[in-house]
This record gives C-alpha cells, structure tokens and sequence, in this order.
C-alpha cells in the first residue's frame, strides 16, 4: 500500500520544512504549524550557538512505559530538527523529563530528580528545563511543581507533545530574566497529528502507536485520567508509517496501545485489531510484529487464530492478570473471571503452543484477603508465566480504588509480594532451563555492553540472549543455541544461518 502520508525520512521533512514560509502567520493546522515553529526555532538556535560558540544540547529522560518512550522518540525528533544534540549529561541546555504516574513511586523520583537540578540552573541560568508526560496531566502534580520547583520553565501533558516547538520557541522568546513558568496541560482531546519528525532509539526496531488512550476504568489505574479515553490511528497512517521504517531499515515493530485489543472501534470504518496484524504481516521487509498491551477481556478468537497462522507475529504476548480472584477482579472492574483467564490461556495455547506469556500482577489491592491472594498464587503456578511483573497496589487520588475502604496493612502486603515472587522466579527458571539447547532465531540488538566479544540479541519470546558474533550483524535474524540459562538471559551458541 503507497499513500502521501510517510512524511517521516530526514529528506522529505527538510522538503517540508523549505517550502514553510515564516513571512507568512503561523497556520492554524496541525502538523504544517509545528512545520512553521520548527523553522523559526532553526534561527534562533543557529543564532544562540553563534554566540555561545559551541553546539546546544538535549537531554531526554524517560519514565515509565513503551508509550512514553516512543512519544521520547517523537521529542527527539523534533529537537533534531530545531539543532540540538542529544546528550545523557544533565548540564544540557534543553532538559526534560518525560514523567509517568501509574504508581506513586514514579512520581518521586521525578520530585528527586528536580531537587537535584537546582545547582545545574545556577551554573547555566538559561538551561531550559521542561516537564511533560502522565505525571503533568495531574491537577495537584502541576500546583506542587508551581510552588516548590520554581525552576521548571515548561510543563506540558500527554495530549500535546507534538507542540513541542511552539512551546519551546514561546519560552525562548521571553526575556531573559523572565522566571514564567509556561504551562500548557489539556484534559483530552481527539486530535492525533501525523507527519511529523521522530528519532528512533534502535534503527532497527521500533514501537508504532496504534492507538492512545483507554475507556477502561479499572478501579485502580490512573492511565484513563491522564491519557484520556480511545482513540485509534487510520490503518493507512499505520502502515504508512510502518512501511517508511522498513525502508529505513526497521524488522521488528511493536504496535502499542493501553488495549490493543479494542484497536479500530472507534474509527469511521471499524477494523479490528486482527484485521490491522494481517494488513501489517503484509509490509514486505519486515520480519517480527510484537504487540502490547492485551486486555484479556477484549482478546478475540480472531485475533488468537491471526496469531496461529501468522509467520511474523513474535511468539510472545503479554496478558496481565492483575489478580487471579475472582471477588477482586470484579472490584477492579476487569470484566473477566479466573476461570475466564484460564480458559483463554489454554485457547491461545492451544493455537500457539511455544507462546511465552507474560503477565502484571498487583498485589494488597483493597480488601485483598488471604484467600484471594492464594487465588492468584493457583493462576500463577497453572499457568507457569514465563515472566510476571509484580507490583504493590499503590494508592492512586481519583480512582476508585482510593476511596475503598479496607486497605491492607503494608507489613501483609509485603510478605504477599515475597511469596509470589519467589513463586514467579521458580517457574521461570524451570521453564528457561527447558529451553536449554534448543535453536532459536534471535534478533541481533547490539554489542554487549560488559564483554564486546558478544552480542546481545533476543528470541522471538523475547528472551535475552548473549552469543559470540560481529557489530555487523547487528539488525539481523540469526540461529542461536541456548547453552545455559542464567534466570532472566541466556548464554548461547551462534550456528551457521543455514542450519
Ligand atoms: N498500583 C499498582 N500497580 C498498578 N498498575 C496500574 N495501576 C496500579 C496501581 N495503582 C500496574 C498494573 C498494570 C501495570 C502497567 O501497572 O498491573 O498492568
Ligand atoms: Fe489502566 Fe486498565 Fe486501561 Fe490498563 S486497561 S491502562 S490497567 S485502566
């Protein structure tokens, strides 16, 4: 499929960047206006590293989930453009942080970090320091950083990262000494801009978002209050975009979503989230298709039968249970059952049966007693995950779940926590171990960073494995053999490709 909509090699944004015309006021569509804002900034950073005699740098750091990592990517891209270099130093003159907010210990370190930036400001009084990202769609969040952190110059939400330019040109045109903090925050929205520049952190894999948003409410999660409710991206936009990355050399996308599951229904023509896999295993070039996240409520037979017969589809899916009884399911609003979950397990397994599943489990979610408790324990060791996130229920203002009486003591919790994990390490062991000497085709991802005699790559279960190879295979499928399980990795064997 060939649309006009793949505006995204470096090429065809310098085109579009050169027939913007600045005289002009700024246009009132998206993405031409951040077209227009960009070009500005251009001379206004070519001018500021005149005089400074030096380059401008950019430091991005990511909190949080696969979503806000890509919508780093998309910054990235746009500060590229402007003319700043990315740097990991924290003395840069662009700083952001990309904040997520799903448990209170994420909003922390983000309260840590900017303690610590205090001094930086003094040494570089023109260091521009910015705050996007779940954690600013927060009401209380924006009030605490107003008084106590008055050196943030711009705070910015989930909805309107794409305006990035337009923000950081209206700071940069403040006077100097002017200490405004700019703000820009919206409740929703149900715009989604296209076309604009991003920068990938792999060159060849890349998340893909299909969707933002989610309408599900589960009593505890934040996420529907900070992104806002469904909205899916066109398929041709999807694919157009997947197609630009695979000429740039992409083979692996993970398409993202909170719940890929209910892609396409609120589009002018629905399609379905299976429709999307099939029209997306057509891109030729590309070799993986990974997807993330499932809501196992919305996990169609469809889909599962997509999954069977599919060649590029990666042999991995991450289904969170969250808990495995079914009293407190109903209490986090989850719309499934225990016996719901295993069945759908043993469906999918049934269609794919080397399928690595992963899982998220919240433990001391309100009024979570023993029995219940034991109840997700019984889920864990019938379904043996290959992996499982663990995660103590954190009190989230606005949900639901905040207002429930009950909360269990910490001390309960904590032990809970042990007990499951040590269970979730086990199984996995068990099942890594069993895996030991078969072959496996793993994408080739880097130089290992400890011993540069080895590669780091992973399987289509997304197992990590570390094996003897050369940089330049890099990006490349390969057939490796699992020599030796070490818990959350494997050390393997590289074989000839034609094996
Ligand atoms: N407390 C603990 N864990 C949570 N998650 C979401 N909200 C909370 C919360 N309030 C977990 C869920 C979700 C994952 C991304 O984070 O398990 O699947
Ligand atoms: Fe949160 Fe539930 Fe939506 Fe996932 S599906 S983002 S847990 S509300």
């Amino acid at each position: 499929m060939s649309t006009n909509r793949d505006v995204m090699n470096r090429e065809e944004i310098e085109a579009r960047i050169e027939k913007t015309d600045i005289t002009l006021p700024p246009p009132k569509t998206e993405p031409d206006r951040q077209y227009y804002f960009m070009k500005m900034l251009r001379t206004v950073v070519e001018e500021k590293k005149k005089e400074l005699g030096r380059p401008l740098y950019a430091n991005i750091t990511t909190f949080g989930c696969q979503m806000n990592a890509r919508d780093s990517e998309k910054i990235a891209g746009i500060m590229n453009i402007i003319g700043y270099e990315q740097t990991d130093s924290n003395e840069a003159d662009f700083l952001l942080y990309n904040t997520c907010t799903v448990r209170e210990n994420a909003n922390l370190k983000v309260y840590g970090r900017l303690g610590q930036l205090k001094r930086q400001k003094e040494k570089n009084p023109e260091m521009v320091i910015a705050l996007c990202g779940c954690m600013m769609q927060e009401p209380e969040v924006v009030e605490k950083i107003k008084k106590s952190y008055r050196n943030v110059d711009i705070i910015f939400g989930t909805h309107n990262i794409y305006k990035i330019a337009e923000l950081l040109l209206s700071k940069l045109s403040d006077r100097p000494e002017s200490k405004k903090m700019l703000v820009d925050v919206w409740e929703g929205t149900t715009e989604i801009v296209e076309e604009l520049p991003n920068e990938r952190k792999y060159s060849f894999k890349s998340g893909v978002n299909i969707m933002f948003g989610c309408n599900n409410f589960c009593s505890y999660c934040i996420v529907p209050y900070v992104r806002g409710r469904e909205r899916s991206r066109e398929p041709e936009d999807i694919l157009a975009e997947i197609e630009c990355m695979v000429r740039d050399g992409v083979v692996e996308v993970m398409l993202l979503g909170q719940n890929v599951n209910s892609y396409g229904k609120n589009l002018k023509k629905p399609v379905s989230f299976a429709e999307l896999l099939e029209c997306v295993e057509k891109v030729e070039g590309l070799s993986r298709i990974r997807f993330m996240t499932s809501h196992p409520k919305d996990l169609s037979d469809e889909l599962i039968e997509v999954m069977g017969r599919s060649e590029k589809i990666c042999r991995q899916l991450h289904l969170p249970l969250q808990s495995g009884s079914s009293r407190l399911l109903k209490t986090m609003n989850r719309h499934y059952t225990k016996e719901d979950y295993l069945l759908l397990v043993r469906k999918i397994r049934r269609a794919v049966p080397d399928i690595s599943l992963t899982t998220d489990i919240i433990v001391g979610f309100p009024g979570e007693t023993e029995e219940d408790f034991e109840e997700t324990m019984d889920v864990v060791r019938q379904v043996e995950f290959d992996s499982a996130f663990t995660f103590i229920y954190s009190k989230r203002t606005g949900t639901p779940a905040a207002a429930m009486e009950e909360q269990v003591p910490e001390a309960v919790v904590k032990e809970r926590f042990d007990r499951l994990l040590a269970l979730v390490q086990e199984i996995s062991a068990r099942k890594t171990e069993k895996e030991v000497g078969k072959v496996h085709e793993v994408l080739v991802e880097e130089v290992n960073e400890q011993d540069s005699s080895l590669l780091t790559g992973r399987t289509s279960g997304n197992y990590i494995v570390h094996f003897a190879g050369e940089a330049k295979q890099i990006g490349t499928v390969v057939p490796v053999r699992l020599e030796e399980s070490k818990g959350f990795y494997y050390m393997g064997v590289q074989l000839p490709s034609e094996v």
